[in-house]
């Protein structure tokens, strides 16, 4: 009997022993006791190693989508508020109440975003070509990686095309024309943003 119960006690012993391990070898809490704990906090930052991003590629179910909205509108280096409208085209504007630019940004991945003209309806988008348009179904020419450069601004690349091994950023010449992604730079203030609050 007494056997029994010492076992009984090493197991939970160990048990234990185990979970301290896997608790102090990991550096972020991945055993949550509460739900407090479970709420991981939200990287708005997103300067996550682009490697993570390649699983949800392809996928189908645009449920994430509708989780975590953060509306925003995104204001250039060059002070234009970018804008999508239901045509489908892309620009700035200097009127600080367009309502076209008021965007709703999503987390689709890890570094990985979808921005939404709230009015238009339509998802910023770069083609292969590197025309920035607004796309009226979500797909792939809508993954922007999101990142926060040294001086404070994001960029936002395509998650999927590259031309010539290079990003193709989201960009807005100083007259507020949108930019080939071909021509934009990570370095080049035409393709820096702050997401400010609408
Ligand atoms: C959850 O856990 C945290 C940290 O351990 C604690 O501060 C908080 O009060 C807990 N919340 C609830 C609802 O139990
Ligand atoms: C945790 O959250 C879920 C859903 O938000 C809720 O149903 C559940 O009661 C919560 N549990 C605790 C211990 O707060
Ligand atoms: C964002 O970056 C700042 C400065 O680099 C850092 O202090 C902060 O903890 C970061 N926030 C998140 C959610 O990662
Ligand atoms: C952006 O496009 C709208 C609609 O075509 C136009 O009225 C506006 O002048 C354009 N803005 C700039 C800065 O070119």
């Amino acid at each position: 009997m007494w056997r029994w119960t010492v076992l009984k006690r090493a197991s939970a012993c160990w048990i234990l022993c185990l979970l301290l391990a896997v608790l102090l070898s990991n550096p972020v809490p991945v055993v949550c006791w509460n739900n407090s704990t479970l709420r991981r906090p939200r990287t708005d930052n997103s300067t996550v190693p682009v490697t993570l991003t390649v699983g949800g590629r392809h996928v189908r179910s645009y449920s994430h989508l509708q989780g975590n909205v953060r509306r925003r509108k995104l204001f250039s280096f060059q002070k234009f508020f970018l804008r999508i409208d239901q045509t489908g085209k892309v620009n700035g504007t200097k009127n600080k109440d367009d309502p076209y630019s008021i965007m709703e940004v999503t987390s689709v991945d890890v570094g990985v975003v979808a921005v939404r003209g709230l009015h238009s309806a339509r998802y910023l988008a770069i083609s292969k070509k590197g025309e920035l348009y607004g796309a009226r179904n979500y797909g792939i020419n809508c993954r922007l990686k999101e990142r926060i450069e040294e001086n404070g601004y994001n960029t936002y690349a395509s998650a999927e095309w590259r031309y010539r091994k290079k990003q193709m950023f989201v960009g807005l010449s100083p007259n507020g024309k949108p930019l080939r992604g071909k021509k934009t730079r990570r370095k080049n203030m035409a393709t820096h943003f702050l997401p400010v609050l609408p």
